[in-house]
């Protein structure tokens, strides 16, 4: 296994063997979690917290599940009823969980940045469940696992990522991961949610469906970010779904066994059309999710080891 990142902070840090190695562990997680009985010990005796400073449904649970079923003790912090709330800052509360001696740290937050701040101020394996508009991993890698399970590989794809780019952290883990394996990356969506400097970015872009989508093999959805958002960036969400929201006419453009794919929470009727959002013949946002715990799973037994390995060489007083 090749994988020697400390933390999971980004797919900016993470080189193309990494992500291989990680993808291959989680391939089996993926069989043992299709299974009745699904405990293993990687983590057994490791403690994780969980810490979302932002609504999350599919990511928390998803970490929880991976943690549990790799034995660590999960513990879930409430923010909503934490210190957080009476005005303690994040690296307070940070130094406070830290001296309970967690392994790993799983964390979200509102502010782009704000977990790798974090990690330079505990002793545990911090993974980022999304800063911001800055980057969300494990969302890239279940994304990329999902593709390379349905595509029979991860290069020389034609992947179009849909919608509101700007405020996308699953935009841009996607198209540094996508692009760190040489696949063609075209953007589509009003010129309103592309990011400023998008032509740095190496990739197509474009403002019409049609265009955008012709051959395309994987069609990514994204949600209407508007908690990110602080002015009129769309005409309405009609009108926006006339032009944007993915249906069977306008997914015609792409190749015949296109994938659909979505990271939910989806609004139908406004990003993707509900019917094909369920339809098993081209949608595979089921499997996204079950691809989750899987990466989760095979992410958290990663840094473990490497944490592990770590303590280790000092306790044998190796200097590392
Ligand atoms: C995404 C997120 O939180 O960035 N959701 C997720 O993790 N599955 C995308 C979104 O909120 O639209």
């Amino acid at each position: 296994m090749t994988f020697r990142a400390r933390h999971l902070l980004g797919i900016e840090q993470l080189a193309p063997d990494e992500i291989r190695s990680l993808l291959d562990l989680a391939d089996t997680y993926v069989d043992l979690n299709r299974r009745t009985i699904k405990r293993t010990d990687a983590l057994a005796g490791m403690t994780q917290i969980n810490m979302f400073f932002e609504a999350s449904t599919r990511t928390q649970s998803s970490f929880e599940i991976a943690g549990k079923r790799l034995g660590a003790d999960v513990m879930n912090m409430a923010v909503a009823h934490s210190s957080v709330k009476k005005g303690e800052t994040l690296i307070d509360t940070a130094l406070t969980l830290n001296a309970m001696h967690p392994d790993l740290l799983v964390v979200r937050h509102p502010n782009s940045g704000a977990v790798a701040l974090l990690a330079q101020k505990v002793n545990c394996a911090v993974l980022n469940a999304g800063d911001g508009k800055h980057e969300h991993p494990t969302q890239a890698l279940l994304d990329a696992l999902t593709i390379r399970r349905r595509k029979g590989r991860l290069q020389r794809l034609v992947v179009a990522i849909c919608g509101d780019i700007a405020h996308s952290r699953v935009a841009r883990s996607n198209l540094l991961l996508l692009g760190k394996m040489e696949n063609r990356i075209r953007l589509i969506g009003p010129p309103t949610l592309m990011p400023a400097g998008v032509a740095e970015f190496g990739c197509e872009v474009y403002d019409d469906m049609a265009e955008g989508l012709k051959g395309a093999d994987v069609v990514m959805m994204l949600r209407l970010q508007k908690e990110r958002m602080d002015g009129g960036f769309i005409p309405s969400e009609r009108e926006y779904y006339h032009r944007y929201g993915l249906d069977a006419e306008k997914l015609a453009h792409a190749k015949e066994d296109a994938i659909v794919m979505h990271p939910g929470p989806m609004n139908r009727g406004v990003e993707i059309d509900g019917t094909l959002a369920d339809d098993i013949n081209r949608s595979v946002i089921q499997e996204q999710v079950e691809m989750g715990v899987a990466v989760r799973m095979a992410a958290m037994d990663l840094l473990a080891r490497n944490l592990k390995a770590e303590r280790g060489a000092r306790a044998a007083g190796v200097v590392v």
